[in-house]
């Protein structure tokens, strides 16, 4: 997809189980990648910190998205696995870089703006319950992508703007100090085809419409049967582009299978029931072989440990020399 010379890098926050909308969204499309591409893949739990003030909360949901990935065959020779809050030089370099950033591009940053107006229309104060790591987030994420020096970070189409910030701060720090950084490219691949949630809406945890990637069996099939539908007989013929059993089953099948499905839908004479069970089935198919392994790297958790503390190992390599290099351009330290 990309020059195989180029770095990717992304992260994701441990702020809930990962779902399928996750993982095919942003998971999978990191997994596919590190079969090709020197990868880093890191799990922001600092940045989690701005809404999560639950330890225990921030530390299974990452041990959750870690053995995701795992299990969902991201490629360890290539792909840096590793916890945000492992590597210190991020926490150094987010401080050096508040230095060259103005606070004029925070003020613009859209998850900030979005607190503002909501305590606007509520009539508050218009930072009331605003903390500074969600008004310095960008300096934080801009700070994880130069500190690995990143070409490409895919993201959703909601963080684009802040790999935008990241790529401003280099520039702002590379006229100041000359050529440190290399300058990231956001790419939005993760939006395309939006999956929907069990009510139809995008899925989401602030929706409570998700479907948990490795949820046990049982739990998926009674989730499957929640997908809420339209009121049309099994007769009646039925517009699969509208309905979330064949929005879902897409990302499931192959495109023979597709096809069939979308036919059954249109030609009338299959009821969402059977849709519904068609559908568990695959999904369930799909997902048993890397569901088990999920479940035991959970029972594992030393197993996890080691796969984190091998990336953190890998990725302080690089950070431990950009930060030098940093440091010197700054402070004239090395
Ligand atoms: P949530 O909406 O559940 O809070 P996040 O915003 O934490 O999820 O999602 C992290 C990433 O997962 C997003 O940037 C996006 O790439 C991907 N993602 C989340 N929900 C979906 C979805 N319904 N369809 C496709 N991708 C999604
Ligand atoms: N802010 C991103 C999100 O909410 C997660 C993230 C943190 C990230 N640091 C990053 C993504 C660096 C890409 C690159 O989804």
């Amino acid at each position: 997809m990309f020059d195989s010379d180029k770095v990717v890098l992304t992260g994701i926050k441990p702020t809930g189980m990962p779902h399928i909308g996750n993982y095919v969204g942003a998971l999978k499309p990191m997994i596919e990648l590190s079969q090709t591409h020197k990868t880093y893949m890191f799990i922001a739990d600092l940045h989690s910190l701005n809404t999560i003030h639950d330890a225990n909360t921030i530390r299974e949901n990452t041990y959750a998205m870690a053995a995701t990935m795992v299990a969902g065959g991201l490629n360890l020779n290539n792909a840096v696995l590793f916890r945000q809050s492992d590597i210190v030089p991020v926490y150094q370099l987010a401080t050096l870089l508040m230095n060259v950033t103005p606070k004029g591009l925070m003020n613009r940053a859209h998850s900030y703006k979005a607190a503002v107006d909501r305590n606007a229309a509520a009539g508050l104060d218009t930072d009331a319950g605003v903390n500074m790591g969600l008004y310095t987030y960008p300096i934080l994420m801009a700070a994880d992508i130069l500190l690995y020096g990143a070409d490409i970070v895919p993201v959703g189409a909601d963080q684009k703007q802040h790999v935008e910030f990241a790529r401003d701060i280099a520039g702002y720090f590379n006229n100041a100090y000359g050529d440190v950084f290399r300058l990231p490219e956001p790419v939005i691949g993760r939006d395309n085809g939006l999956i929907p949630g069990l009510d139809g809406r995008k899925m989401s945890k602030s929706y409570d419409n998700t479907i948990a990637i490795f949820a046990p069996e049982n739990e998926l099939k009674r989730k499957i049967m929640r997908i809420i539908t339209d009121s049309k007989t099994p007769d009646e013929p039925k517009n699969p582009d509208e309905s979330t059993i064949f929005q879902l089953y897409k990302h499931f099948a192959t495109d023979s299978e597709i096809a069939e499905f979308r036919e059954m839908f249109l030609r009338g004479g299959m009821g969402y029931g059977t849709a519904k069970t068609r559908l568990f089935d695959r999904v369930n198919s799909v997902l048993g072989t890397p569901r088990s392994e999920y479940e035991r790297l959970m029972q594992n958790r030393a197993e996890l440990d080691a796969i984190l503390a091998d990336g953190a190992a890998r990725a302080r390599v690089v950070a431990d020399k950009t930060i030098a290099r940093v440091k010197r351009a700054m402070l004239g330290l090395n």
